[in-house]
C-alpha cells in the first residue's frame, strides 16, 4: 500500500515521535564523527520535549504538520510553521527502511504549502544526503553550522554585567529582536520556550538581547541588537548553563560565538546546514533547529 499523506493530529504525536527517534538514530549511525558521541535514542526527558513541542505546532499550525501513513502506521512526519512572514521546517523524517522511496518529497511538499504566503523560510538540515538533495531541489540555500562543545573553563568567564533573568515581560522585546534577526517574532513559541526554559536578557541604553538556556541547559536561542550584547549573553549562558556545554548551530555569520567559545576552551566543528530562502543568514543569532 503506498502511503496516505494527511493533517497531523495530536494523538498522533507519540507515534510521531518514535519514527523521528528512529530516523534521527539510524541517522546518527551512518553519519557519526569517530571523535564524537555514539549514537542514543531520546531519553525520557526528550522525548516528553519533543512530544510538548509537536502539539504546541499541531495546536497553532494544524497546517504545517503532516504524517505518511499506510497499513503499518505512520512512516513519516514533517512539521512546520508559520511566524509572520517566515514560515519555518521544525522537523522531517522517514523510517530508516523506507527512505529513498519517494515518501518524503510529498510530506515536504505538503507542509511548503502551508507556507505559500510567506517570503523568507528558514530550516536547520541534518547532514543526511537526501535532505540536504531535497532541500536544495526546493531551492533553499545552505549555510554550514559549526558546534562549540565541551566543559567550559569557568576561569575564562569573564564577570558579565547587566544580564538578568526573562520573564513573559520580555516577549515584545524579544519580538522585536526576532524580526530585526530574521524577518519574524517567535510570537506563541515563547509561551512553549518560557515554560520549559531558563531565559536570561540584557536589556540597557547600548543594545539589547536574549538567550535561552534549553532543558539540558544548552544554548537554545540567542538574539542581540549587536554584537557587544550578543557576546555578553553568551557569556552568561555560558556561566549560567550546564558543564557540558553545547553552542549548536552557529553560521559563519556569527564568528563572535566562535571567538567565544575558543575563549572558553570549547572545540568546534560543523554539523548541517542553515537553509534560507529569501534572507541571509540571521546576525548576532543562533537559531534553533526546530524553532529557528
Ligand atoms: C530526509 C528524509 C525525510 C527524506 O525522505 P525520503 O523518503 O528518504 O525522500 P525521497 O525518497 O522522497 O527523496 C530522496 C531523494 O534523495 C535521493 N537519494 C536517495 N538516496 C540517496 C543517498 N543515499 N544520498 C543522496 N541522495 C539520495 C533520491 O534519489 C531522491 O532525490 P531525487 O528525487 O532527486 O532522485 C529521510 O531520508 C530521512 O528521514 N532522513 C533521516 C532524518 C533526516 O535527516 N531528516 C531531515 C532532518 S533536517
Amino acid at each position: 500500500m503506498n502511503p496516505v499523506i494527511r493533517p497531523m493530529r495530536s494523538e498522533d504525536v507519540p507515534e510521531a515521535e518514535r519514527v523521528s527517534d528512529q530516523g534521527f538514530f539510524e541517522l546518527d549511525l551512518r553519519t557519526r564523527r569517530v571523535d564524537g558521541p555514539p549514537p542514543e535514542h531520546r531519553s525520557e526527558t526528550h522525548r516528553a520535549v519533543w512530544i510538548e513541542r509537536t502539539r504546541h505546532l499541531v495546536r497553532h499550525d494544524p497546517g504545517g504538520c503532516w504524517v505518511a501513513e499506510d497499513d503499518r502506521g505512520i512512516v513519516g512526519i514533517a512539521t512546520s510553521f508559520r511566524r509572520e512572514t517566515v514560515w519555518c521546517l521544525a522537523t522531517y523524517a522517514v523510517l530508516p527502511r523506507l527512505q529513498g522511496q519517494g515518501i518524503g518529497k510529498p510530506l515536504l511538499a505538503a507542509a511548503m504549502d502551508h507556507g505559500r504566503s510567506c517570503t523568507r523560510a528558514m530550516l536547520s538540515s541534518s547532514s543526511d544526503g537526501r535532505a540536504v538533495r531535497i532541500y536544495h531541489q526546493a531551492g533553499f540555500a545552505l549555510h554550514p553550522q559549526m558546534y562549540l562543545t565541551g566543559t567550559v573553563d569557568r576561569s575564562a568567564i569573564p564577570v558579565v554585567e547587566k544580564v538578568r533573568d526573562g520573564s513573559a515581560a520580555d516577549v515584545e522585546l524579544m519580538d522585536s529582536l526576532d524580526r530585526a534577526a530574521r524577518g519574524a517574532g517567535h510570537g506563541p513559541d515563547h509561551e512553549l520556550m518560557l515554560r520549559t526554559w531558563r531565559l536570561l536578557v540584557s536589556d540597557t541604553s547600548t543594545g539589547s538581547g536574549y538567550v535561552y538556556l534549553d532543558e539540558r541547559g544548552r544554548v537554545g536561542l540567542l538574539a542581540g541588537s549587536n554584537r557587544r550584547t550578543a557576546v555578553r549573553l553568551l557569556w552568561a549562558a555560558l556561566a549560567e548553563g550546564a558543564e557540558q556545554m553545547t553552542v549548536p548551530h552557529v553560521t559563519g555569520a556569527n564568528q563572535w560565538a566562535v571567538d567565544v567559545g575558543f575563549a572558553a576552551r570549547l572545540a568546534l566543528h560543523t554539523e548541517g546546514y542553515l537553509g534560507l530562502r529569501g534572507m541571509k543568514p540571521p546576525a548576532p543569532y543562533v537559531h534553533h533547529g526546530a524553532l529557528l
